[in-house]
């Protein structure tokens, strides 16, 4: 009885203990909770607000744009929490002094910055990365791009975009990892890990943002900013999943959208904000609009005034404002109205500060601006390899008749045409940050460094490219008339044993707002491949895109294609790695490519409809193009090597699982080559009857693998109600016993199959 007696205590006192410590604040909540108690409404009102520098904009002026002294008095006032597109470790010194020195609580800035692929060493396009299906090139991709900007005073970036986009004609598919939330969320969390390192607190790691939340490549008829109407089936199985997995990887930061999702602006919504990301996800950074997104509630008709998008923003869980200056101009005002609960305020303050402690702000305010770091830690040597080394595993062989590549070193003429063949400012793609225009390796400049003495390069530039808008007011220039450069063209052609011919897209011409309703090759690139065609037909094209793009005649014509994207700094010299065979060409689409714009939104893991074509010989009253076939040029997951990777059957450990189980799926792949490369082995699923009919085909597993010449790997992959399951409309995720299709291959269309049962 008295051992009970004591054993009782010592519950008891344990007990009181674990809630004591329950209750206690860790340092962080402590420090935030402590400096919160000292704040006045105004002053939270102030880390809520985020402004531009003035000498680089990257949104439309805003109607009430401050003055340069008005800004400076508004930093004094402790009125800015936070500002973007200010850059240099001594620029962002500059500003945090104004505020650290002159605010009452010398709450440090935080330095947003558009760092998307690369600071000033450029990487390729993040859509291009993703054609590597290898998310470690992203993570080191974002790790130099972190390191480049924190050293100049940056400390956040808007980056990673995980929209997962499915339209050629929306021009920001070039800024996501494609059309797949499988792999998207793959490369989405590699990035963020990639910029954030383990420790935000750490001086070359910076906070990352994920953005746009959520919906917003889905813009109707591919038209940027505009409006989109989705399922919610949809969005909880396609758009939703890569911003989970960032929540997974531990995310900083969220911004929101410029779309509305069937009629609600996501700006607004709680449930997106406030329910699913803070609540359901736990969520603990904070969501930063996107440029005036809240004064555009309005726009949208969906508030009165911008008061009133003031409101409906910070209900629906928007922490700090880009540049609408509605927070600033009437989140007090509706507090002192009772419209706002100024708990909501003190709730948005409390998510910003904890980043602004994470990041070391509070510690150290400058730690972010180093002018030596700035000087010997930006475009060395080591990042500009690092920036070739993503860029050649990015590439993506679409075709390559007659094994025309890789081209042996000695070949003794070769002519390097096209109007992107010597440009040097095009690779850098258009979120180029701080990169130094033209400072790319072009491709004649790479070729020409692969090349022996004993090669002759003929260069012409044939035509010149339409140019994209560089600014907001300017139009596209169309260049559909000078044909002044054919000739010489024709005739370096005429006397060269192989044509490189460097085509594609100017670097504006894809991007944010540069949309096209037409994805053709444009102005006179195709017929200058015409005419080369008559002379040479040992074409090369290097195909170099922000976009898949329609070229349904160049892919039957020329003898090689290969999409090298918006390849970045190094980008010259990596191509002639891929073209010269130094590097076995690994990539993969990431989206899948068009034969005509109106196939548009193609991908390739569209539901089987109730009338799908191919099963019967009837044609007419099935779900058809009556001029084009449904198959796309090249689907998803499509790329060649420059050997043979040949597929056994699948083997299965089981046929039968239950839900709680597991099935191992397993093919061995030969490369029956001659020379080593590799492979990226992808498996899909179907779930053949749900309660919402699913996909015809789901990916949810890849491998990368080097496999030698002449060697067989057996590739496994594991699937458990976490690949098997899918979300119900209502955000629920169910698992539904039935049958299920299994496929193993290199592409989305040639695979093994397989079936099992779950039970
Ligand atoms: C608008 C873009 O949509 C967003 O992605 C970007 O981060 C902001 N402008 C800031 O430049």
């Amino acid at each position: 009885m008295r051992n009970l007696n004591w054993l009782m205590l010592l519950l008891a006192l344990l007990l009181v203990s674990c809630s004591q410590k329950q209750q206690q604040l860790s340092e962080e909540d402590q420090f935030v909770e402590d400096l919160l108690a000292k704040m006045t409404l105004a002053e939270k009102v102030g880390q809520l607000n985020q402004y531009t520098s003035r000498w680089e904009m990257t949104g439309p002026a805003p109607k009430d744009n401050a003055g340069a002294q008005d800004l400076l008095e508004q930093l004094k006032a402790g009125s800015v929490g936070s500002m973007l597109n200010v850059n240099g470790a001594e620029a962002t010194r500059k500003a945090q002094q104004t505020v650290v020195e002159n605010s009452r609580l010398g709450i440090p800035l935080i330095f947003g910055y558009d760092v998307i692929h690369g600071y000033k060493t450029m990487f390729p396009i993040p859509l291009a990365e993703a054609a590597s299906w290898n998310p470690e090139l992203a993570r080191l991709s974002s790790e130099v791009a972190a390191k480049e900007a924190a050293v100049s005073g940056i400390n956040w970036t808007f980056a990673p975009m995980v929209d997962v986009g499915r339209d050629a004609r929306w021009g920001r598919v070039m800024e996501g990892a494609g059309e797949d939330p499988y792999l998207g969320s793959a490369f989405a969390k590699a990035r963020v890990e990639g910029f954030q390192g383990d420790d935000l607190g750490n001086e070359f790691t910076i906070a990352a943002c994920a953005k746009h939340f959520a919906g917003y490549a889905f813009s109707e008829s591919g038209r940027d900013y505009n409006s989109v109407e989705i399922g919610n089936e949809t969005l909880h199985n396609i758009v939703l999943p890569p911003f989970k997995a960032t929540v997974e990887g531990n995310v900083a930061t969220f911004m929101n959208g410029f779309n509305t999702i069937n009629g609600l602006p996501v700006t607004a919504s709680g449930y997106l904000q406030r329910d699913l990301l803070k609540g359901e996800w736990n969520f603990d950074g904070f969501v930063v609009s996107d440029w005036n997104s809240i004064g555009e509630i309005e726009t949208h008709g969906a508030a009165a005034d911008l008061k009133e998008s003031a409101e409906r923003a910070i209900k629906g869980g928007s922490d700090m404002d880009m540049e609408a200056r509605a927070y600033i101009n009437h989140l007090e005002e509706l507090v002192i109205e009772g419209k706002v609960d100024e708990e909501l305020i003190t709730e948005a303050a409390r998510r910003i500060l904890r980043i602004k402690y994470r990041l070391g702000l509070f510690e150290d305010p400058y730690r972010y601006c180093n002018v030596e770091n700035e000087k010997s830690m930006m475009y060395t040597d080591e990042h500009k390899a690092a920036a070739r080394k993503v860029a050649r595993e990015s590439m993506v062989l679409l075709k390559n008749d007659n094994q025309i590549l890789p081209l042996s070193s000695e070949t003794k003429r070769i002519a390097v045409v096209g109007p992107l063949a010597n440009d040097k400012d095009s690779p850098l793609g258009n979120w180029r940050a701080k990169a130094v225009s033209h400072s790319a390796v072009s491709l004649l400049e790479g070729v020409k460094a692969a090349v022996g003495s004993s090669t002759k390069i003929k260069y012409a530039e044939g035509c010149q490219l339409s140019i994209g808008p560089r600014n907001f007011t300017d139009r596209m220039i169309f260049n559909e008339s000078d044909r002044s450069g054919f000739r010489a063209a024709v005739k370096a052609a005429r006397q060269s044993d192989v044509v490189l011919l460097a085509i594609g897209e100017d670097c504006y011409q894809s991007g944010e707002g540069r949309s096209m309703t037409d994805i053709t090759l444009k102005g006179l690139q195709q017929e200058l491949f015409d005419e080369i065609y008559k002379v040479n037909k040992n074409i090369v094209v290097v195909l170099m895109t922000g976009r898949p793009v329609a070229i349904p005649e160049i892919a039957e014509k020329a003898t090689a294609i290969l999409e090298t994207w918006h390849s970045g700094t190094e980008g010259g010299h990596a191509i002639a790695d891929v073209l010269f065979g130094k590097y076995n060409p690994s990539g993969k689409l990431p989206v899948t490519f068009p034969r005509n714009v109106g196939q548009c939104p193609i991908f390739y893991n569209y539901k089987n409809t109730g009338r799908p074509t191919g099963q019967t010989d009837a044609w007419v009253l099935y779900s058809c193009y009556n001029d084009a076939p449904n198959s796309p040029q090249y689907p998803f997951g499509y790329g060649l090597s420059y050997t043979q990777f040949d597929y056994s059957d699948i083997t299965l450990d089981k046929n039968t699982i239950t839900k709680d189980g597991k099935i191992n799926v397993s093919v061995s792949v030969s490369n029956s080559g001659s020379v080593d490369g590799e492979e990226v082995v992808q498996l899909y699923i179907q779930d053949i009857a749900a309660t919402y009919a699913r996909p015809v085909k789901e990916l949810k597993g890849f491998e990368k693998v080097m496999i030698k010449a002449g060697e067989t790997k057996t590739i496994s992959f594991e699937l458990t109600e976490k690949e098997l399951g899918y979300y119900f409309p209502c955000g629920k995720y169910v698992v539904e016993p039935g049958q299920f299709k299994v496929f193993v291959g290199g592409n989305s269309v040639d695979v093994k199959q397989a079936q099992f049962v779950m039970q």
